[in-house]
């Protein structure tokens, strides 16, 4: 068990929709102090959120949010973009790189940044934000990226493992956030992939697949590659 109360949490990208619930239920469930970091952090009404700028796409930035932040025991690798009707194929290269810069170096930015930090005080907990997409190659460039990230968290559990860092990797398909405000689709409850998420930290679970959406892709994987991809040309005649 990772125990919550008098944790220090560092949330990154809190502004948008998980943030904002990550804030809130850390503190609800037994966290001291809560970092919030954005690229515009906004004012919070409550002593023990504390307001931190972090741009994950910039060193200094990281480097500066991360020294403000030196007694944090849990982070919460949260901040990402995404684009409706990405594509690998379309658009410039440069735009596929522009989705990298966010969900996977900036998260790995992060990632590395905070680990000596979780390791100074104690090991404590690196909650990675994935996607169900991850998984799912059909939304191009966020897609892949997400993936990347995935591979890198699975790196982060087993170099970290010695300092006693737990590193979770949260899965979850459409969620009622800003992210996806524009798509007509049902969507998770904030909320409860929050509280999913932290009884993972809680439980010291290494992956967190929060919906049906998450769950049926990652069985899907084991299984010959049309299973997912059901619309593929039938090649084998
Ligand atoms: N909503 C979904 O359906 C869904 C599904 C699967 C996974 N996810 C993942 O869940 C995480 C949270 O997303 P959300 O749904 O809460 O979306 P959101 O409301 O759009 O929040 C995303 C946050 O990330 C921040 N961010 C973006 N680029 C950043 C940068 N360069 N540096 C620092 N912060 C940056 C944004 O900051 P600004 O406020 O400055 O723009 C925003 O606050 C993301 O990693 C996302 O990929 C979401």
């Amino acid at each position: 068990m990772t125990s919550l109360n008098n944790a220090v949490v560092f949330v990154a990208g809190s502004n948008g929709g998980l943030g904002r619930e990550f804030v809130k239920q850390f503190l609800d469930r037994g966290a001291v102090k809560v970092y919030a970091s954005a690229r515009s952090p906004r004012e919070w009404d409550d002593p023990r959120i504390v307001p931190v700028t972090l741009d994950v796409t910039s060193d200094d930035s990281v480097a500066a949010a991360v020294a403000q932040a030196g007694d944090t025991t849990i982070v919460v690798n949260n901040a990402g973009s995404y684009r409706a009707d990405d594509s690998i194929t379309g658009g410039e290269l440069s735009d596929i790189r522009e989705m990298f810069e966010t969900n996977f170096f900036g998260a790995v930015r992060v990632a590395r940044e905070f680990a000596p930090v979780l390791g100074r005080n104690g090991g404590g907990a690196m909650l990675n934000v994935h996607s169900a997409l991850s998984w799912w190659g059909v939304a191009g460039a966020y897609s892949a990226a997400k993936a990347a990230m995935w591979s890198a968290t699975n790196s982060f559990r087993i170099e970290l493992a010695g300092q006693g860092t737990h590193v979770e990797g949260l899965h979850l398909g459409y969620t009622d956030t800003p992210m996806i405000a524009d798509l007509e689709v049902e969507k998770n409850d904030p909320a409860d992939v929050v509280r999913q998420a932290i009884d993972g930290i809680e439980n010291n679970e290494y992956e967190v697949l929060v919906d049906d959406a998450s769950k049926s892709i990652k069985a899907a994987l084991a299984l010959p590659i049309e299973a997912l991809y059901p619309d593929l040309p039938d090649r084998s005649a």
